[in-house]
């Protein structure tokens, strides 16, 4: 019998319950959950510093099953953009062993089934959805009894192997869900997380470089430019807290000409930062010549995604305008549903 029937059967018990029965059945379960990638709208890089920034988790999901094993495994099914997973190889493993110790799970043998929609590529969230989904299929499979914010806190740890010292907005998107203002209280090291409402929907168009980008070093490079010229970093730092605080606003507000306008200005600061490339140049051109109300490039830059804000029929003119240029082009719906377990 499967023990997923087995379980089934005893839907009635609490699911501590559940596991235990399963167990003394004689076979362990395949533990299962997903979380949604995300797209940061504004503040990309000023959130490291502690400025404030709006995300949104999207409707892709990464699903990771994890089951107890005699050695350890991992197979990556995930769709991605050619050569991201070997590139991240590395940090992927580094990221589990941590999520593993920060659950008190060091040593434990696992195997690790990664799918889903989700593309893995630069931009999306494709680490901090990973995390999440692994940390709450550990927590299902290990009975460990986590609750969300105990989920987030294992995947910012994940999220170490990947970034250094991530801001922690990814994992936040992929555990949490929705559509949220993060700020990091640097102070304090914790994500203030506040969940925003818009008057209106948000359509997206994202388009891919295709490139890999190395979120470490491009965060490493911003910070070695700010301390050699503060001065230059001052402004621009301060003329995006006025961005943040007016996107917040017609967010909240669903003034879709004004948030077009605020991440084209965005925009412009990350690639006065220095955290653009031509690929992105190129696509936001696209964007914005086939009616994109606003264009901006999404996540860590110099490769990765770019966003675009549309409406009516300027998505698929946009959309084709990508594909055209030859890249990959998708749209896709926001504030997706946080991680869940899959039972
Ligand atoms: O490229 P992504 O999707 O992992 O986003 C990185 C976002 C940064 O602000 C550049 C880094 C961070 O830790 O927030």
């Amino acid at each position: 019998m499967h023990p997923n029937m087995v379980i089934h059967l005893f839907s009635s018990y609490p699911r501590r319950y559940e596991t235990i029965i399963s167990r003394l059945l004689g076979s362990w379960g395949v533990a299962k959950a997903s979380a949604p990638g995300k797209l940061i709208l504004f503040g990309e890089h000023f959130v490291v510093y502690g400025l404030p920034a709006i995300a949104t988790a999207i409707e892709a999901r990464t699903l990771a099953e994890v089951q107890r094993a005699k050695e350890f495994s991992l197979l990556d099914n995930r769709p991605e953009t050619p050569g991201y997973k070997k590139e991240k190889c590395d940090q992927q493993l580094d990221s589990i062993q941590r999520m593993l110790k920060a659950m008190g799970l060091e040593g434990k043998k696992v195997n690790i089934v990664l799918g889903g929609d989700l593309v893995a590529a630069s931009g999306v969230g494709a680490s901090g959805a990973s995390c999440a989904a692994i940390a709450a299929a550990l927590n299902e499979e290990f009975s460990l009894g986590l609750d969300r914010d105990g989920i987030n806190d294992v995947a910012y740890e994940g999220e170490k192997g990947y970034h250094g010292v991530p801001s922690g907005i990814d994992n936040c998107c992929s555990t949490y869900g929705g559509f949220i203002h993060f700020r990091k209280d640097i102070k304090a090291g914790k994500s203030v997380v506040r969940q925003l409402h818009s008057k209106a929907s948000l359509s997206i168009v994202v388009g891919n470089t295709g490139l890999t980008s190395n979120t470490t070093k491009v965060v490493g490079d911003v910070r070695a430019k700010r301390e050699k010229d503060p001065e230059k970093f001052k402004k621009i730092f301060d003329n995006y807290s006025k961005i943040a605080e007016e996107a917040t606003v017609s967010v909240e507000n669903g003034d879709l000409v004004k948030i077009g306008l605020l991440m084209n200005m965005n925009h412009l600061l990350l690639e006065e930062m220095g955290v653009s490339c031509d690929e992105l140049e190129e696509l936001v051109d696209a964007a914005s010549k086939n009616g994109a109300l606003g264009a901006k490039l999404t996540g860590t830059g110099r490769g990765g995604l770019m966003v675009a804000l549309v409406t009516g029929e300027a998505g698929s003119r946009v959309a084709s305008a990508i594909k055209k240029a030859g890249y990959h082009s998708e749209m896709t719906k926001i504030g997706a549903e946080g991680v869940k377990v899959i039972r």
